[in-house]
């Protein structure tokens, strides 16, 4: 029997036993102790950690949900992950995630749904009275009348009791997209929840958010935890863009976190942008300076894959330790077969 040792961010170690030839999250689930996994089958990338030190090799067949970049750092998908001897996996999230409840289903029911842009909505949950989450978390929505389930970030704070908030990208043919359309207050939708590692970093210090478009959803959340931590308050940067002004969305809620975070630095643009806009142009990651990403104890992206590659090689260009960085990237429903990404999801 060889050993696997789990490294958190606490700086908690723990260890359970592992045979040559088992899976990493197989092992760490039978040992009681609750990594962060949702699909099981190497495509969420929800159980993702790095191997710093063992031999291991990656179950044949599966879908690599990890980009280039997260691979040669070294980065692996623990359900996927085979030890071949003793091995120990640094986790991005503290030991006291895997003390949390297993995800749960539970019988939703919808309280509101409308537009909040020409291509962005809103939908809101009523949840079970014992919900709980972590900022930056997803949810698996099963669509009404369909076979069809979905993931998406939860946009609201986890003060706000009684509701959960979603905004989703309406995706022209997609199954959710059609189904808002149709949404009614009451309407009982499939719930299973929450997943994902996507959590605010505990370093201190300035902190830079990235959010490509619905992205912005799980960085809400995680901006009001920040507010709330108390100690001495940092630099915040946030920088958020969608394809055109007219897709732009919860402007409203941006200027009131810039109320109440004097340290904020929102920078909001577009990166197809007309001759009347006036604000800012490019693509979030354009809307940051170097020198920002330079002070920033934690980045944070959220968004497509190519933004996610994009924020880590400029990241690299900077030399900035990637450990710095947190991300989720998401796939629009359309383009997904099985077990999606989250869609943040939203
Ligand atoms: S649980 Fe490992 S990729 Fe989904």
């Amino acid at each position: 029997m060889a050993r696997l040792d789990l490294r958190f961010t606490d700086g908690a170690t723990m260890t359970a036993p592992i045979a040559v030839g088992d899976v990493v999250l197989d092992a760490a689930l039978a040992a009681g102790i609750n990594l962060a996994h949702q699909c099981r089958s190497g495509s969420c990338a929800t159980c993702v950690g790095k191997v710093v030190s063992g031999e291991t090799e990656t179950v044949a067949g599966r879908a690599p949900a990890l980009l280039s970049s997260e691979i040669a750092a070294g980065m692996r998908l623990c359900c996927s992950l085979i030890a071949c001897g003793d091995v120990t996996v640094e986790l991005p999230y503290a030991s006291t995630f895997t003390l949390a409840d297993q995800a749960s289903s539970t019988a939703g029911e919808v309280l509101e749904c409308l537009p909040l842009s020409a291509s962005v909505w809103k939908l809101v949950l009523k949840p079970d009275p014992s919900f709980d989450f972590q900022p930056g978390q997803y949810l698996r929505l099963q669509v009404p009348g369909t076979d069809a389930w979905r993931s998406y970030s939860i946009a609201s704070s986890r003060d706000a009791t009684g509701r959960i908030e979603l905004v989703i990208k309406k995706h022209p043919g997609g199954a959710m997209g059609e189904y808002l359309t149709r949404a009614r207050p009451g309407d009982a939708i499939d719930v299973e929840g929450p997943f994902g590692a996507f959590l605010l970093s505990q370093a201190k210090g300035p902190t830079v958010f990235i959010a490509g478009g619905t992205g912005l959803g799980p960085i809400l959340p995680m901006l009001d935890q920040l507010r709330l931590r108390g100690g001495r308050a940092h630099p915040v940067t946030l920088a958020f863009s969608c394809s055109q002004a007219e897709d732009l969305f919860l402007l409203d809620e941006l200027e009131l976190r810039e109320y109440w975070m004097p340290l904020l630095d929102l920078r909001v643009g577009v990166s197809r942008s007309t001759a009347e806009w006036e604000g800012l142009r490019g693509n979030p990651l354009a809307l940051v300076d170097d020198e920002s990403l330079l002070a920033a104890a934690a980045i944070h992206v959220c968004g497509s894959p190519g933004l996610v590659e994009a924020t880590r090689q400029r990241c690299a260009r900077l030399a900035i330790d990637p450990a710095k960085i947190r991300s989720e990237q998401f796939i629009p429903e359309v383009t997904l077969a099985g077990h999606p990404t989250p869609e943040t999801m939203p």
